[in-house]
């Protein structure tokens, strides 16, 4: 029986030590379920008074009876303390609450993206040559991606491509931006100017500067006697405006791309340096991409006159161009939700 009496004594104790660490209403439901839910301690003790004899349980009864009163009491003053704190909490913070108060950080909200910005920009450049925007689809087939540009089936040129193919008969993921070639070719008439910026997709494994996808810009012009003349100067004039940089100059290197003859392969001078900087690996010149005269079989394929028409054309990596002027250094970061890399451009659209 002095068993049931310490107990007693114990429950009240571990009661008031719990309830002295109490901070918030959730740990007194909690305590409140500990101590006088249906199995809760002090129903424990009724149990155990189930086996006593009459004697006993006209001592303990009204003890254990006394600790439930005494237990509810303690509980519910320290629930009604803890209530009124929360509330004073509440009102002291919106004392303060300035609901007329501007928040600086929504300013930064809604830019668009590098490469929106800089497909717009190159846009806009070609746009005030009179060239016309064209899009291309990134879900091909392979005349347009291939084929029509003078690749045909057993070419090696298409095992650089790494392809995407689709489980759809006779579909792929353009490889590069010069199907749109192939479409205006095929739709119009020269003479022809267009430039046409978009993604890109190659089957590859993908590191700092390579990814499975990207984007380029492309531009294409078909007119009586083009040279190589125009070409350049049109390369050129797109740098200098995308880098607003007057001095930047281009150079070529002979380059194979079975859509242009002769293929050249185009750097320009960095736009960052004089004499050398880690951008452009201390050379002084930056690879951009492919350019040249377009072949004559791709103007036949297209249903043009090579002896009276020519071209000229260029595909560059555009992820490249966006990734130098904003100085990006890992272009799988243009497809990746970084605040740091997206909000840098921070021009505000409302
Ligand atoms: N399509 C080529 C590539 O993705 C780049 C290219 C080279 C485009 C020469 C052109 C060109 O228009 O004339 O590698």
């Amino acid at each position: 029986m002095d068993n049931l009496k310490t107990t007693t004594r114990e429950i009240e104790e571990k009661l008031h030590i719990e309830l002295a660490a109490v901070t918030t209403v959730e740990m007194i439901e909690h305590i409140h379920t500990q101590f006088l839910g249906r199995k809760g301690l002090v129903g424990q003790l009724n149990e155990q008074l189930k086996n006593c004899t009459v004697e006993q349980k006209r001592v303990f009864g009204p003890l254990i009876q006394q600790l439930r009163l005494q237990a509810e009491m303690a509980i519910n003053q320290k629930r009604e303390l803890i209530q009124t704190a929360e509330r004073q909490n509440a009102v002291e913070k919106n004392r303060y609450f300035d609901v007329t108060l501007e928040r600086n950080e929504g300013r930064l909200a809604g830019s668009l993206h590098p490469i929106t910005l800089a497909q717009q920009e190159i846009e806009d450049i070609f746009a005030q040559l009179g060239f016309l925007i064209e899009r291309g689809p990134e879900v091909e087939t392979d005349f347009y991606n291939f084929e029509a540009l003078n690749i045909d089936k057993d070419h090696p040129a298409r095992d650089a491509h790494d392809t995407f193919w689709l489980n759809l008969p006779n579909r792929l993921l353009r490889t590069h931006t010069s199907n749109a070639q192939i479409h205006t070719m095929t739709k119009q008439k020269p003479p022809l100017a267009i430039v046409s910026t978009g993604r890109v997709f190659r089957n590859e494994a993908t590191d700092a500067s390579h990814d499975f996808q990207f984007f380029q810009c492309e531009a294409l012009l078909i007119d009586q006697q083009v040279s190589v003349a125009n070409l350049l100067y049109i390369i050129r004039h797109m740098l200098r405006s995308f880098f607003q940089h007057d001095a930047l100059e281009i150079r070529v290197r002979p380059g194979y791309f079975p859509f242009v003859e002769p293929g050249l392969e185009v750097d320009a001078s960095c736009p960052f340096c004089k004499d050398g900087c880690s951008v452009c690996k201390k050379t002084g010149w930056i690879e951009l991409g492919g350019a040249g005269l377009v072949h004559p079989n791709v103007l036949r394929a297209c249903s043009i006159d090579p002896e009276a028409y020519s071209g000229c054309a260029f595909g560059f990596g555009l992820s490249r161009l966006v990734m130098l002027k904003y100085g990006i250094n890992d272009v799988r970061y243009l497809h990746s939700p970084k605040i740091e890399i997206l909000s840098q451009c921070n021009r505000l659209i409302l």
